[in-house]
């Protein structure tokens, strides 16, 4: 039907006869001649009909609308010097069109411009209802073909340099402790029954390790129940990937042999290796996050030995309680930021409410000393100030803001002003990419909810062994690979002796019955001689969207769900009949609530 693409017409093709099929982009009328922008999946080219040249032409030009698909022939020239467009890459040429084809035409109003042209800011919604309009718009198509080509190298990568091997797990399957909730699946077969949708394949993949696999991945789809955000759906695609007989540092450096030939093929980037590494401990002193964006610096500054037992009670309070106190420092904040932002009501301040804290303290610094009437300048001593400001490195205009209090919160919420204010500063530069690995994680944390220990990572992940003698203090021997702030991945070397998953199992509360009833396969697998083994798996979506230069992976899957885990397409989830339920033996237990 056609010679080629729209998109791929260069300098070199004129002179040819080409046939092409695509979308009318937009058609314009300049006065006798009639311009159409014909679009593909390739991009867009330039097609003339005027009515001397191409009189056979002309006629049907002129009943052409937007997105009619069409099929035109023509002969490849070259465009007058003053109408070449260097922006496009087919700029340097136009088709006249002998022949023009109308293979369908648009029998609705379209609910949006789809032309790169038009510069409407669409609503979400309308976007994904329509998404068939949506994709073909360049940047959703351009987005589609790189997630493709993303997939394709780390595919070829993995198989031809690496001897990986993709083996598919179940999708219907028994839950996983990844930390959220599952979705179920009633067997029909097996009344009173359910499957769960997998939120991983870990389990499956340690079992190849023990099957003599050794190098497995799979591009697989996980889901979660959980409540979404711009780097969350509840359905999601990873790169998972599992190895056996190698050192956590073999395995790093395997990986980041893949990472940084993703980034050569795909974006041109050499990377320098090996990727900087953190661990759990550093990055939350010093960033306040386990995922800290390392583009810009504005650092943490730990002070609490500096204010414990001072005359500021806040700061001596926070200390006694166990928790701490921590700085800020903005240089150049003095000016940026004024008081009304960091007191009550002002937006930084209310950031920091979200976040759990309940002030925000702060002071300016001008002329070498500390230039903001109130408690801190009254209760703290001579020495006391002197040593804060050494210690933040201030001078002059900088702004010091303070988070006193339970550590988790003083962390949480330093870390997103630090990410706001770098924002709104200018100081990432949106080319720039960082990559780092967070490790040496906590093995367990506290559930305040449950009252007792949970994994961290997951309850199959490896303990460093020196430390297997205190388990509940234990560090786990994981990693989490961290794009400009995201997490894009995460792994762990593996338990693979049954008696410290045993153990593991215990310090998370599971009775060995309980234990036995979920993980009794993996257990009892470990029986039969399981090699050492680790892993790791990356979120597809956030690596693509982070390539991309989006900001939620919304824009990098090709059909995803709303924040509130609908699909405005198909309009799913649905209700479904009763004899499906039946079948099912479910019946749901919901109530409408009742109108007014
Ligand atoms: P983890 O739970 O850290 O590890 O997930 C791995 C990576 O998957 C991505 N990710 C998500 N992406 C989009 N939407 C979500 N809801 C979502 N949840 C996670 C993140 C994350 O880094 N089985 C382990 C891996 C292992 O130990 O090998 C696991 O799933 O980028």
């Amino acid at each position: 039907m056609r010679t080629h693409y729209c998109g791929q017409l260069r300098a070199e093709h004129i002179g040819e006869t080409v046939t092409l099929c695509g979308w009318v982009d937009r058609r314009r009328d300049h006065g006798g001649v009639i311009f159409i922008d014909l679009r593909d999946r390739a991009g867009i080219v330039q097609i003339v009909s005027d009515p001397i040249r191409t009189p056979q032409s002309y006629k049907d030009a002129e009943g052409l609308r937007n997105e009619y698909v069409v099929k035109i022939s023509g002969r490849v020239s070259q465009r007058p010097e003053e109408s070449r467009n260097p922006k496009l890459g087919t700029g340097d040429v136009e088709i006249y069109a002998d022949q023009i084809e109308v293979l369908n035409a648009v029998r609705k109003q379209l609910p949006f411009q789809i032309s790169s042209s038009e510069t409407e800011s669409v609503r979400e919604e309308l976007r994904l209802k329509y998404r068939y309009l949506d994709l073909r718009r360049e940047r959703m198509s351009r987005n589609l073909q790189l997630r493709h080509q993303v997939i394709k190298t780390l595919r070829r990568y993995l198989e031809d340099e690496q001897g990986f091997m993709e083996v598919e797990t179940p999708v219907l399957t028994r839950s996983t402790p990844e930390g959220a909730r599952d979705y179920l699946v009633p067997s029909r077969a097996n009344p009173g029954e359910w499957f769960a949708l997998p939120q991983s394949p870990q389990l499956f993949k340690q079992i190849l390790m023990v099957a003599g696999c050794d190098r497995y991945y799979q591009v697989a789809h996980c889901f979660r129940d959980e409540d979404l955000r711009a780097d969350r759906q509840p359905e999601f695609t990873q790169l998972d990937m599992e190895m056996s007989f190698m050192s956590q540092d073999e395995l790093l450096d395997l990986n980041e042999r893949m990472i940084c030939h993703l980034l050569k093929v795909v974006k041109g980037i050499d990377l320098p290796r090996p990727f900087p590494r953190l661990t759990y401990a550093e990055a939350m002193n010093r960033y306040g996050s386990d995922k800290p964006d390392t583009r810009y610096e504005l650092e943490l500054v730990d002070v609490s030995d500096v204010v414990q037992g001072s005359g500021f009670k806040v700061f001596a309070d926070a200390v006694t309680k166990g928790g701490i106190v921590k700085i800020l420092p903005i240089p150049g904040g003095n000016d940026a930021i004024s008081n009304v932002r960091i007191k009550p009501g002002g937006d930084l301040f209310k950031e920091a409410e979200l976040c759990g804290a309940r002030g925000l303290a702060y002071i300016r610094v001008r002329n070498g000393e500390i230039d903001t009437i109130g408690a801190i300048k009254d209760n703290l001593t001579d020495e006391q100030k002197q040593e804060i400001l050494t210690r933040c490195n201030a001078t002059d205009g900088h702004l010091l803001l303070f988070g006193a209090g339970d550590t988790a919160m003083v962390n949480k919420t330093l870390d997103r002003l630090r990410q706001v204010v770098a924002r709104e500063q200018g100081l990432i530069a949106s080319d720039k990419i960082n990559l780092l690995w967070v490790t040496h994680f906590p093995m367990f944390e506290w559930n305040a909810d449950e009252k007792r220990l949970e994994a961290l990572h997951h309850p199959f992940t490896a303990p460093y062994p020196e430390e297997l003698h205190d388990l509940k203090t234990a560090h786990a021997q994981a990693y989490d690979l961290v794009f400009n702030g995201f997490e894009v991945g995460g792994g762990s070397l593996r338990i693979y002796q049954p008696d410290v998953q045993r153990q593991v199992f215990e310090t998370i509360g599971l009775s060995p019955e309980e234990a036995y009833a979920k993980f009794g396969f993996l257990l009892d697998a470990f029986e039969f001689g399981a090699p050492p083994h680790g892993g790791i798996a990356y979120g597809i979506d956030r690596l693509v969207m982070l390539l991309a230069g989006e900001e939620s992976i919304r824009d990098v899957i090709g059909f995803p769900k709303t924040q509130q885990a609908r699909c405005l397409m198909t309009s799913a989830p649905s209700g479904v009949d009763d004899k499906q339920l039946k079948e099912l033996h479910v019946a749901s237990t919901y109530k409408p609530k009742k109108e007014g």
